[in-house]
This record gives C-alpha cells, structure tokens and sequence, in this order.
C-alpha cells in the first residue's frame, strides 16, 4: 500500500475529503501523515480527528526555502512516504526538493490551468468575468501551479453566480476530481516519473 504524505496549510477540506474516501475504501493508499507549515490552522484538527498523525513544520522557524524543504525532506524519509499529495499547500517547493521528488508531488488548482495561477484562482477568474473557470489537478514542478496536467473539470460561471456560489461549486469540483486523479496515479496509468521535467 502506497503511503501517502498530505501537505496542507489551510482549512484542510481535500485533504478531508481524500482520507474519507481512503477509509472508505474507494482509494487503496495509506494516509500516513498530514503536514502542515502553519500552527493552529483547521486542517491539523481535522487530521487528528479523522485519526490520522499530524504534525507542524513551521516554515518560519527555518532560515531559507531550501532549509525549510530538507526538514521537510527528512520527515518525507522518516515516514516512508511514497506520494506526496499538496492539498491547499500555499508555498512554493525549491528546484532541489521537486527534482529529488520528481513525479511523486501531485496539486490540486482551482482553475482551469494554465489560466489563473497564484493564490487567489477563483476570485480572479471571477474578476475577469470569464465564462468558465475549473479544477486541475496536475503533477508539480518548479513553477507556481505549473507542471504536467493529470486531470482537469470545467465549472461554468452561471447568470446568477456570486463569488461565494462560485466557490461552492469549483470546492465540490475538486472533491471530485482529486480522488480521480489519485486513484490514476495511484493504478500506474499515470506515471509521473517517465514524463519530462
Ligand atoms: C483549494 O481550493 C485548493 O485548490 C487551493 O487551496 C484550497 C485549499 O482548500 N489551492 C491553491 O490555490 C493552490 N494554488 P482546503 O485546504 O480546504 O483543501
């Protein structure tokens, strides 16, 4: 069974979503840690109540990125972890740390990448009025949001949408998509490694 690291920084609700379904059998992976770069934030708690470790390693307690990704890289190595899965991980990997890992490291995106990269997807696809934004899922390299495409959902950007029904809807999205993604990946139908970084 593959053993998965989830790195998080936020509200934790793919990260929730994944372990659920792994506990309910529709993934076969083991959830063996959360990692969060942030103390106190919602998705450690949601992690300790769906009985799965989590742990902080405080990006601010270390000196630089690259010192930052070697902490993280020895706890990756201490857990055994075979796939790391970003769910809502707001911080850029160092070239040293994606190289190392390369094909292993998936991300979720709110957006229909390569549109609306960055922190703030869903409200600047919805400030540039499109018609439609989505959700990727995608294998990552150096780049912000960047890196080969695994799987992709269209959301249409309806009449009546606020930014709030918008998000609603691009959130119920992901919760789709992302255990898609991880269950290709997961089978081998989707080898990050062979492709080219
Ligand atoms: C998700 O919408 C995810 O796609 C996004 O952060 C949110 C985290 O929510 N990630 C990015 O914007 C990456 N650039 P969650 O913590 O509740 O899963």
């Amino acid at each position: 069974m593959k053993r998965i690291a989830f790195l998080v920084s936020g509200s934790g609700t793919n990260m929730e979503n994944l372990v659920k379904q792994i506990k309910a059998g529709k993934i076969q992976a083991d959830p063996a840690i959360v990692i969060s770069n942030k103390p106190g934030i919602k998705a450690l708690e949601k992690a300790t109540a769906l009985g799965v470790k989590a742990i902080v390693i405080d990006h601010k307690a270390y000196a630089d990125r690259v010192a930052f990704d070697k902490a993280l890289e020895e706890c990756l190595e201490f857990h055994k972890i075979d796939l790391i899965v970003l769910a809502g991980f707001m911080r850029v990997l160092t070239e040293g740390f994606v190289k190392k890992n390369w094909g292993r490291v998936i991300n979720i995106h709110p957006a229909l990448l390569p549109a609306f990269p960055g922190a703030h997807a869903i409200k600047d696809a919805w400030d540039a009025k499109v018609q439609e934004t989505g959700v990727t899922v995608h294998f990552v390299d150096c780049g912000v949001d960047t890196g080969p495409i695994i799987l992709q959902r269209k959301v249409p950007i309806l009449s009546g949408d606020t930014l709030q029904t918008l998000e609603t809807r691009v959130h119920d999205a992901e919760y789709e998509i992302y255990p898609e993604a991880l269950n290709l990946v997961l089978s081998g139908k989707i080898k990050g490694s062979s492709l080219k970084l």
